[in-house]
């Protein structure tokens, strides 16, 4: 893989025990991201995004098994980091936007807390090498707040997290994140919660503050147009694999793979409200045949050797890859 790639991840496979069963959440996913780059992972509920990136970070509860040839950040294998290291680098260096941002503060605490805690932690980490090592955190944090949109910064810095609405909160959430200066950023569905004007001035503050800090994203979303608007590029998964990946231009103009060419026909048809709604028939996510492809049950185009055979990602174009029987024949 590249040199100047930030994150390499190679054939992660993630899987859970419940009860005697193994469900397997993520089967063999690989991907890298450049520095500076927003990469996007979109697919419908439950094809694995947010178990991928919770892989990546080492935040998935007991019963997860997670497993991979090799997750390096800036080449180095986050495997080999004890948890003790894997902590120092988690949180200053990579670190999480989620969907929900209310279990990201303690409730006990104002936002200055928060932020006081976020600049001296980045402080420790970064000694004074950031310029800001002997700045006055309190100045610091208001204009994180004022670079995220916040007019009255004192007053949200003196806010505890029940005081503030859902989209206020996001914001302080997203200032606490850009306050450690990550490399690299994971932001898990940050805008699904938000009306829509709310959501586009989110989309928008992420990719400025990502363009200032040059920090890379995984951005994880089910919504297309978000995606279009903040990724370079688009990994398409389903069913806890990678079906296609490309430019996002190329990925979301001309998808060759039929599950992304469905997903996409059903968020246009949502756009422009259609009498008649296109939507993916079965199961979202559903394996479907355990030989084959994932997606044959589903798929329109499913041809006799789809049940039997596993399709492999073939170039479609340049850097764009898709997993189909029918870019082999
Ligand atoms: N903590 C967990 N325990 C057991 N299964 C889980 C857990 N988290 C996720 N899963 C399963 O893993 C699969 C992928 O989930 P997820 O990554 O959350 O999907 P997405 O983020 O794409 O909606 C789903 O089948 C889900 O039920
Ligand atoms: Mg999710």
């Amino acid at each position: 893989m590249s040199e100047a790639a930030l994150i390499e991840v190679e054939n992660l496979r993630t899987s859970f025990a419940v009860g005697s069963q193994r469900v397997e959440a993520v089967r063999g996913v690989s991907f890298s991201i450049a520095a500076g780059e927003v990469f996007g992972l979109i697919g419908e509920s439950g094809s694995g995004k947010t178990v991928t990136g919770l892989s990546l970070l080492r935040l998935l509860p007991p019963h997860a098994a997670v497993a991979a040839d090799a997750m390096r950040f800036r080449g180095e294998e986050l495997g080999r980091l004890s948890d003790a290291e894997f902590r120092a680098l988690q949180g200053v260096q990579l670190a999480m936007i989620f969907q929900d941002p209310v279990g990201s503060f303690n409730p006990a605490k104002t936002v200055a807390w928060h932020l006081q805690h976020a600049i001296a932690r980045r402080r420790a980490c970064s000694g004074s090498a950031s310029g800001s090592g002997g700045g006055d955190w309190a100045e610091e944090a208001a204009q994180d707040l004022r670079n995220v949109g916040i007019r009255a910064p004192e007053r949200v810095l003196a806010s505890y997290p029940h005081q503030l609405s859902g989209g206020m909160l996001q914001r302080a959430l997203i200032a606490m994140v850009i306050a450690l200066r990550p490399a690299l950023i994971i932001a898990d569905e940050p805008t699904t919660n938000l009306d829509n004007l709310v959501e586009r001035q989110i989309l928008e503050l992420i990719r400025a503050q990502q363009k200032k800090l040059g920090a890379s994203v995984l951005y994880v979303t089910h919504d297309l147009g978000v995606a279009g608007e903040i990724c370079d590029r688009i990994a398409v998964m389903y069913a806890g694999e990678i079906v296609e990946m490309g430019p996002a231009r190329d990925v979301l103009e001309r998808p060759r793979h039929p599950y992304a060419q469905g997903l996409l026909q059903t968020s246009a048809s949502l756009e422009r409200r259609d009498e008649y709604l296109y939507e993916l028939q079965g199961e979202p996510g559903g394996r479907g045949d355990a030989t084959g492809c994932a997606f044959a049950a589903r798929c329109p185009q499913a041809m006799a050797q789809c049940r039997t055979t596993q399709p492999r990602l073939v170039e479609v174009g340049a850097g764009h890859v898709s997993r189909c029987l029918l870019h082999e024949q």
